[in-house]
């Protein structure tokens, strides 16, 4: 049955402070958190990725709790639900790092920085973005570090590279020359275009309650300690290596201190087996943590999984979801997100399932 959303629903800039591959519609979170859940549920991702369904759920006046291994998706959760209350408050912040920022930036030398980092910037731009980036990191300010993450790479004006993409970082000079386009390889201020950034990210914000109960973890799904909350579980488990999160997000991966990407790619976008066994683990984890009735909502690709058995990973997440006392109450379509493209071109997925599911 195909998902029906029967109004339309509004989207928060917080949402665009950076960009993260595989995220899940905010129409769709909002609609299944309105449904399955009411004001005394916690909503519970423990694959969070950038954050979606912990932010709407603040925005619905939920308690949430979020995980992600990758620490690039825990720094972007992390902005969004602990922004600052607005964008005057935040642009004082901005000014108290400028000042140390000026102080601290002639003490940077970029010489040790890898080379495919460095073929991205101007030196001086570079420089600068060390700077704030240490700043940033030192306070643990995680708004402001993912309004710079978010602003990273591209070839607008707006943003710190020379021409390149925003997505996966890709230099373009083949179709940027310099020779052609020298003002794209001038040296960028920093402070300009972050402020403009954060600008952006606070165009749209809907009313929030600050003092709602909100969390985000950097840990493995497996590892969430057990709670016996109200708790409905909405997530989008990585499946199949469908996405590699570390190895598009490598260079805002290095500013954060993680150069070994494609070790985390092995840990966060597995393959089959291992993303079988990461279900079963999941599933009896959260048998343990949920109540009865609770309800339990996964989001994954229609594709094969097991082509002998003519089984899809939906039919497989519905097996493995059976083993511990979930029933299956709807299998819902929906077609996928732009932003939740596929890297394997014999997996090119059109749509998407919801599996709902409540404990038994
Ligand atoms: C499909 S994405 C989630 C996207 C998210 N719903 C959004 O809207 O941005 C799956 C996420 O699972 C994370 N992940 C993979 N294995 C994990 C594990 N064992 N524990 C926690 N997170 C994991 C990946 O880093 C990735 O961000």
């Amino acid at each position: 049955m195909n998902l029906e959303l029967s109004k339309d629903y509004q989207k928060s800039s917080l949402h665009t402070i950076a960009p993260y591959v595989g995220k899940l519609r905010t129409d769709v979170v909002q609609y299944l958190i309105e449904k399955y859940s009411d004001e005394n549920t916690t909503i519970f991702d423990p694959f969070c990725g950038s954050g979606t369904v912990p932010l709407e759920s603040w925005i619905l006046g939920r308690k949430t709790l979020g995980i992600d291994l990758n620490y690039y998706a825990y720094v972007i959760s992390k902005a969004k639900l602990f922004p600052y209350p607005n964008f005057d408050v935040a642009k004082k912040q901005l000014d108290l790092y400028y000042n140390i920022v000026k102080r601290n930036n002639i003490d940077v030398n970029i010489s040790g920085i890898p080379n495919w980092i460095q073929d991205f910037f101007h030196p001086d731009t570079l420089c600068e973005i060390v700077t704030w980036t240490n700043a940033l990191m030192q306070n643990n300010d995680y708004f402001i570090l993912a309004c710079l993450l978010g602003i990273l790479h591209h070839q607008r004006p707006g943003f710190l590279s020379y021409p390149s993409s925003h997505g996966a970082p890709y230099l373009r000079n083949n179709k940027y020359p310099k020779s052609e386009f020298p003002e794209m390889y001038e040296y960028r201020n920093v402070y300009d275009r972050l402020l403009k950034k954060v600008e952006r990210t606070y165009k749209f914000i809907p009313k929030v309650d600050f003092s709602c109960e909100r969390e985000i973890l950097n840990i493995n799904a497996l590892d969430i300690k057990n709670t016996t909350h109200n708790i409905t579980i909405i997530t989008s488990p990585p499946y199949m290596k469908s996405l590699t999160y570390a190895r598009d997000n490598r260079m805002r991966l290095w500013f954060l201190g993680c150069s070994d990407w494609e070790g985390l790619d092995q840990k966060i976008s597995m393959g089959k087996e291992a993303f079988s066994e990461l279900m079963d683990g999941c599933f009896c984890k959260w048998s343990n943590m949920q109540k009865k009735e609770s309800y339990c909502i996964v989001v994954v690709g229609d594709i094969l999984f097991d082509k002998a058995r003519n089984k899809s990973i939906p039919d497989m997440i519905c097996d493995t979801a059976s083993k511990f006392s979930y029933a299956t109450v709807d299998v819902l379509d929906y077609p996928v997100n732009q932003d939740r493209k596929v890297v394997k071109s014999e997996s090119k997925i059109k749509t998407e399932k919801i599996c709902i599911f409540q404990r038994r």
